[in-house]
C-alpha cells in the first residue's frame, strides 16, 4: 500500500475519501450537502473522532466518503483523530476501495500542525491495513493500493519517518502474533537475524552450549525442559563510533510460556505466544534506528526460550544461581521472564559494556489490573532516564505511568534461603520490576511492563486483535532523542 502527500485530490479518481471536518461546515462544493445533510439529521457533528459513511454518485461513478470529526482546537486529540481515521479507513476497507484520497485542510488555523502530527498521520494506514491472516488459506488481500494525504503542510522527513514507523510497529505485531509451534527460539533468532541484517544491524546468535558457557544460569533454569533449544539473539547497531556510550535494549522473548511446573490454567495460557511481545518490539526497534541511521549505539538483546514442562524442568522451590552471581529461589515457576531478563541484563552490562539499560518484557498480569490495555507501568532508577523514556511513548500516541519503589517492596524480593526469590507477591509488577533492578547495579535503568499493552482482544483503531506492536516504536523515538 503506497501512501503519499499530495497537492490536490481528484474525487473522479478515488474509490473512497475520508474528509476531516470540525463543527463548522467546510469541504469542497461535491461534499459540503453530505456535511450539511449528516449534521442536520444529527449524524455527524464533527465532534473529535467521530465517524459518518455515506456512498455518493460522482462524475459517472460511486465514491464511498467518510467524514471524520476533528473537533475544534480545543478538544483536539491527535489519539482520538487517529482512532476516527483509522475506523474510517477500516470502513472503506470493508467496501473493497482500491483508491483513497485523504483531506485534512480542515486541520489548519489554531490546530497543532508539527512534526509528531505528521508522523503520527502517516504511519497510522498501514497499522489501519494491518491483519495477520498469514495462516488462512483462504485469506484476501487488502483491497486498498493508495492512501493519498491532502491538505496539510507535511514535513518530508517527518512523513517518512511516520512510514518507516507504521512498518516498524507491523513488523513487530506479526511477530508476536505468530504462533509458538512456528515461532520457535530458533525461528525468532532467524526472522531477527534476517530483518536485522536487511536494516544493516550486526547479530549474533548464541546456541545452548554457548548461553551455558556464559554461566547463564537463571535463563537455563527456565529454558532447559523445552525440546525447542534457547537461542540467546543479540544485536548490534553503531552509528556513533565516537562514543563508548552504548544504549541497550533487553526483550523478553518467551515464545511460550506454559507456567512450568507451576502450570497455567488453559485461559491464562491461550495468549501466551504472545510472552514475547518485548523481544518482537526490540527487534522491531533497533532494526528501524538502522534504517533511520541516527547517530547512536544501540544494542539488542533477547534471551529467547520456551517455559514448559518435563524431567528437566526447574521446580518450585529449586535455588538456583544466575549470571550476575545472585542466588534466587524459585517461589514459582511461572515467573520465568524475570530470570531470563537479569542474565539478559547482566550480560548487556558485562559484555556489550551497556551504559544505559531498557528493558522491556510481558512481565506480570498484575499489570493489566495495574493500568489495562492503554498504558505500560514502569519501573526506574533514574529520573532523567525516565522523563526521556515518557516522552518517547509520548511521541508516538503510547502511554507509561511510573510506579513507586518503596523501602518495604524492596524487602519483599529478598529470600530466607537465598539472595532473592523470583515471586515475592504483591504489588506484583513492582517487585517484578524491583528484582530485575538487583541486577542492574548503578546503571540507568527503565523497566517497562507491556503484559497489558502488548495484547488486545478485539481491534480498535489503529489496532488488530491480538499483538499490538506497544514499545517498539516509543523505542525508536527514544534512540532518536538520545542521537547526537
Ligand atoms: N507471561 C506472564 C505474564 C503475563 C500475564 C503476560 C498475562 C501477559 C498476560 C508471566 O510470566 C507470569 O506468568 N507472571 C506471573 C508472575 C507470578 C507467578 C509471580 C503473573 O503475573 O501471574
Ligand atoms: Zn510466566
Ligand atoms: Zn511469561
Amino acid at each position: 500500500m503506497k501512501v503519499t502527500a499530495v497537492d490536490q485530490l481528484h474525487l473522479e479518481a478515488l474509490d473512497g475519501v475520508l474528509i476531516c471536518a470540525g463543527t463548522e461546515d467546510m469541504g469542497s462544493e461535491v461534499l459540503a450537502p453530505i456535511m450539511r445533510h449528516a449534521k442536520s439529521k444529527e449524524l455527524f457533528s464533527g465532534k473529535i473522532g467521530e465517524t459518518y459513511m455515506t456512498t455518493i454518485f460522482h462524475e459517472g461513478h460511486c465514491l464511498e466518503v467518510g467524514l471524520v470529526g476533528i473537533g475544534t482546537p480545543d478538544t483536539f486529540n491527535i489519539t482520538k483523530l487517529r482512532k476516527g481515521l483509522s475506523e474510517g479507513f477500516k470502513a472503506l476497507k470493508n467496501k473493497k476501495v482500491a483508491t483513497i484520497g485523504v483531506d485534512l485542510k480542515a486541520i489548519e488555523g489554531g490546530f497543532p500542525v508539527d512534526k509528531r502530527l505528521v508522523r503520527l498521520l502517516s504511519s497510522l494506514w498501514d497499522m489501519a491495513n494491518y491483519e495477520f491472516n498469514a495462516y488462512k488459506t483462504d485469506a484476501k488481500p487488502s483491497t486498498v493500493e493508495s492512501v493519498a494525504l491532502f491538505g496539510l503542510e507535511m514535513d518530508e522527513v517527518a512523513f517518512n519517518e511516520g512510514i518507516l514507523m507504521g512498518d516498524a510497529n507491523v513488523f513487530s505485531r506479526t511477530l508476536t502474533n505468530m504462533p509458538a509451534n512456528i515461532m520457535t527460539p530458533a525461528k525468532l533468532a532467524e526472522l531477527a537475524e534476517a530483518r536485522c541484517l536487511d536494516a544493516g544491524v550486526e547479530v549474533e546468535i548464541l546456541d545452548e552450549q554457548a548461553i551455558e558457557a556464559l554461566g547463564m544460569h537463571a535463563y537455563m533454569a527456565v529454558a532447559k525442559a523445552s525440546a525447542n533449544p534457547p537461542r540467546l539473539i543479540v544485536m548490534r547497531y553503531r552509528g556513533n563510533t565516537d562514543s563508548e556510550e552504548v544504549l541497550a535494549y533487553v526483550g523478553k522473548g518467551l515464545t511460550y510460556d506454559s507456567g512450568g511446573l507451576s502450570i497455567k490454567p488453559t485461559a491464562s495460557m491461550i495468549n501466551m505466544k504472545d510472552d514475547m511481545g518485548g523481544a518482537s518490539a526490540v527487534i522491531s526497534a533497533i532494526s528501524t534506528i538502522a534504517k533511520l541511521g541516527l547517530k547512536i549505539n544501540v544494542t539488542a538483546i533477547v534471551a529467547a526460550c520456551e517455559n514448559m514442562i518435563s524431567g528437566t524442568s526447574y521446580k518450585p522451590g529449586d535455588i538456583i544461581s544466575s549470571m550476575g552471581g545472585k542466588s534466587i529461589y524459585i517461589g514459582n515457576t511461572d515467573a520465568e521472564g524475570r530470570l531470563t531478563l537479569v542474565d539478559a541484563v547482566t550480560y548487556a552490562i558485562e559484555h556489550e559494556k551497556a551504559t544505559k539499560v531498557i528493558d522491556i518484557a510481558t512481565l506480570t498480569g498484575a499489570a493489566l489490573h495495574c493500568l489495562g490495555n492503554d498504558a505500560a507501568p514502569v519501573i526506574s532508577n533514574n529520573d532523567d532516564l525516565y522523563n526521556l523514556v515518557e516522552k518517547a511513548f509520548t511521541k508516538v500516541d503510547e502511554k507509561v505511568w511510573r510506579m513507586p519503589i518503596f523501602d518495604e517492596y524492596k524487602a519483599l524480593v529478598k529470600h530466607d534461603q537465598a539472595d532473592l526469590t523470583n515471586s515475592a507477591g504483591s504489588p506484583g509488577t513492582i517487585t517484578a520490576g524491583i528484582f530485575i533492578g538487583e541486577f542492574v547495579k548503578d546503571v540507568p535503568w527503565v523497566h517497562i511492563d507491556i503484559a497489558g499493552t502488548a495484547y488486545r482482544e478485539k481491534a480498535e483503531g489503529v489496532y488488530s486483535k491480538g499483538g499490538t506492536g506497544s514499545g517498539a516504536l516509543p523505542l525508536v523515538m527514544l534512540a532518536k532523542k538520545m542521537a547526537k
